[in-house]
């Protein structure tokens, strides 16, 4: 018995890290998954690398209503209707002040974090079976300020209003939405930002600088991240919505 079996998941930013890693952790406790990502070759590397039959990829942009239906509807035409909506797509721009923000980029940030959230709530919520989970990829910069980086910041508070509207709008279903909220991982997005994060501090290594703030000391993994999205996912989690689940190693304390 697995904590999925037969459970319809749809991952999007499936073909990333966080999302790609999540799709093993869910496929491997039952679950039937759909990923969809931006790009064909990525979603297709990312089926093959799951493997079996058991996996649809759909390429689409989250920030788009036609393309977000048309991954719903994909999604329902091959397994059935949805019982795990995981909002994970995610984009980043550079760390440099708000003066010097550009203002496409922050629109750009909006438009995957937030829109693409919306939409796909919007447009999966009907297709869920009543007692299903949404999950939204947050961050632990969802909970806290950090400097340069103000369109993604802003992004991932945001999200925890649209969580917390959803949860109460959801609950006469027994769906459960929650926001998870990881600190920095060890993968090629955390990377491109540590970068950032490094050079902003005056050229110092912007990785050793968080994994000092961190109270674990150290970059999570993809792994840890599935962990606490599989916990959101099942049962596990039966009595838990409208919450902020941190997986951080601790560091907005
Ligand atoms: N890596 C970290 O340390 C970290 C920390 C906190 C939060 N997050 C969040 O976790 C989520 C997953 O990030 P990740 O670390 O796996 O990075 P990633 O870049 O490996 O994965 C993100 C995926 O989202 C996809 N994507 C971007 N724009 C899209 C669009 N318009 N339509 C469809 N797909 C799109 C990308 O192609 C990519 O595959 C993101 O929301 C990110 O903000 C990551």
């Amino acid at each position: 018995m697995g904590l999925l079996d037969n459970k319809v998941c749809l991952i999007t930013g499936g073909a990333g890290s966080l999302g790609l890693a999540s799709a093993k952790k869910f496929l491997a406790e039952g679950a039937k998954v759909a990923i969809v990502d931006l790009r064909e070759a990525d979603v297709e590397r990312a089926k093959s690398e799951l493997g079996g039959s058991n996996v649809e990829a759909i390429a689409a942009d989250v920030s788009q209503a036609d393309a977000t239906k048309r991954y719903i509807d994909r999604t329902v035409s091959r397994f059935g209707k949805i019982d795990v909506l995981f909002s994970n797509a995610g984009n980043q721009g550079p760390i440099t002040p708000t003066t010097e923000y550009p203002e496409d980029i922050f629109d750009a940030i909006m438009a995957v974090h937030v829109r693409g959230s919306f939409l796909c709530c919007k447009y999966g919520l009907p297709q869920m079976n009543d007692g299903g989970s949404v999950i939204i990829t947050s961050s632990v910069v969802g909970a806290m300020g950090a400097p340069g980086s103000v369109a993604y910041v802003t992004a991932k508070h945001a999200l925890v209003g649209m969580m917390r509207t959803l949860a109460k709008e959801c609950a006469r279903r027994n769906i459960r939405v929650n926001t998870l909220h990881p600190g920095p991982i060890d993968n090629e997005f955390q990377a491109r930002i540590d970068a950032g994060i490094g050079k902003l501090a005056g050229g110092v290594d912007g990785r050793k600088l968080l994994d000092s703030a961190i109270p674990l000391g150290r970059h999570g993994t993809p792994e840890e991240i599935a962990g606490s999205a599989l916990y959101l996912a099942s049962g596990l989690s039966g009595f838990v919505t409208g919450t902020m689940v941190m997986a951080d190693g601790g560091l907005r304390g």
